[in-house]
């Protein structure tokens, strides 16, 4: 409803966006630099919470998924062929369930591409003990993203994570003594049963354990996860909007506290601490199965079926759907990811689309600020208190409209013709 309301009035676009099996995507061979985003479905156990792309960790499949991931790359390495890959992430699913084979993967990259020097991955507490932190510090990783969700043990129980709260922390304390630059810990606030006090707790342990960044995602309930039906059956409630603004509003105030930034609208990062961040880059390739691009105006979105991502990436790139943006919805594209960053560089949009921001959006920036949702502070346009709140609905409802459609609408069908959001 939102978002049909924001496209509408800022994209100026009556029609749903669709994404077509038949966009066939066209790159813009001469570009500098892009972010690697490398997809690792397997997981130990399956959350009842979770959206993502998963399947169950099984041996056979790791080394034929691993194997479609080089060629995957090596397709891009042909395309790309002077580029700079600037950072690299693997997500998932569960990527510290293969450890080994992410530093193989990470050799290739580094054999295929010129590289920058970041490499974040995504970790489950239980994958991380002094050994496989040791690999993982050896291939250069050097941003670590640990899914604690929360520290209570009983929360953890309800929620289906497979240890406590003392293993939780001392996951963290692993991360932290195996030396990386950054130690981002993940928890989701407005868990089934979970009060105010729990989330300060949480939020709490997290900066007090020393985290360089603390993220803290409101847990979304998608539809097709069966979450809602998972929560009746528990006997629980879910979150509602005050309760959730209240927990969102204390852990501001705590973050504020202990001294950390908020560097997007759900994360803070300690002073002086390296930001780490997946999904804010301006310019993307993404490898693997349901991974997802963006360069050149055009988005595109490999298939989710990780068999078929194995059989297809023989014959060519397994891209299923795309979709060329307009001008417009490109600059806006990147204004939203600007806006989850909390921050608007306004010469920067100038550079990328050798536009005038205050021609283009003059009203809506002129919006923000009189509402007192937005402030300028030198070359940037920064969401106050009450813009990140908006920017939080918004958020959710975009993760509503669009990932409810286009992720549940991949994972049922292989090669879908077209989804619309
Ligand atoms: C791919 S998962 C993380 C890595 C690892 N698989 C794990 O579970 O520890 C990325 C993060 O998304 C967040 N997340 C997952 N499902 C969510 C949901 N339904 N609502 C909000 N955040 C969610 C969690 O904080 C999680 O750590
Ligand atoms: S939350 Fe993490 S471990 Fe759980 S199913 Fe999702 S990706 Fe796998």
């Amino acid at each position: 409803m939102l978002s049909t309301l924001l496209r509408i009035v800022l994209a100026g676009q009556l029609k749903p966006f669709c994404l077509s099996s038949k966009e066939k995507p066209h790159f813009d061979t001469s570009i500098e630099s892009f972010g690697l985003y490398v997809h690792i479905p397997f997981c130990r156990q399956i959350c009842p919470f979770c959206p993502y792309n998963k399947c169950l960790h099984r041996e056979d499949k790791v080394n034929l998924y691993c194997r479609a991931l080089s060629l995957e790359l090596r397709r891009y390495r042909e395309i790309f062929s002077g580029a700079r890959v600037n950072s690299v992430y693997f997500g998932g699913g569960t990527p510290t369930t293969i450890t080994p084979n992410l530093v193989q993967l990470i050799d290739e990259i580094r054999s295929l591409f010129k590289m920058g020097n970041q490499i974040g991955v995504e970790a489950h507490p239980n994958d991380l003990n002094p050994d496989s932190l040791r690999l993982l510090r050896h291939a250069g990783v050097n941003m670590l993203s640990v899914g604690v969700q929360t520290f209570n043990s009983e929360l953890l129980r309800i929620i289906g994570r497979p240890y406590d709260g003392i293993m939780a922390k001392g996951a963290v304390r692993k991360a932290f003594d195996a030396g990386f630059d950054t130690v981002d810990v993940d928890l989701i606030f407005a868990l089934p049963g979970q009060n105010v006090e729990d989330v300060i707790n949480d939020v709490a342990t997290a900066f007090e354990l020393g985290a360089h960044q603390v993220s803290t995602y409101p847990l979304i309930i998608f539809p097709y996860t069966g979450m809602d039906i998972y929560i009746k059956r528990l006997g629980l409630k879910k979150t509602g909007m005050a309760a959730e603004k209240g927990m969102l509003e204390a852990i501001v105030y705590l973050a504020e506290k202990h001294g950390y930034r908020r560097t997007s609208i759900w994360t803070f990062t300690r002073e002086g601490a390296p930001r780490y961040s997946s999904v804010t880059r301006e310019r993307f390739v993404g490898i693997g199965a349901g991974s997802a691009s963006f360069n050149s105006g055009y988005f595109y979105l490999n298939t989710f079926d990780v068999e078929q991502y194995i059989e297809s990436v023989g014959k060519g790139l397994p891209v299923s759907l795309g979709m060329k943006l307009p001008v417009r919805v490109e600059m806006l594209y990147w204004l939203y990811w600007r806006m989850y960053d909390m921050e608007i560089p306004v010469s920067r949009f100038e550079e990328l689309f050798q536009e005038s921001i205050r021609q283009r959006f003059g009203l809506l920036l002129q919006l923000l600020r009189l509402s007192g949702m937005a402030t300028r502070n030198g070359d940037s346009i920064r969401l106050t208190k009450k813009g990140a709140y908006l920017f939080h609905l918004v958020e959710k409802g975009h993760s509503w409209d669009y990932l409810c459609r286009v992720w549940a609408g991949s994972l049922k069908e292989t090669w879908p013709s077209q989804i619309s959001f």
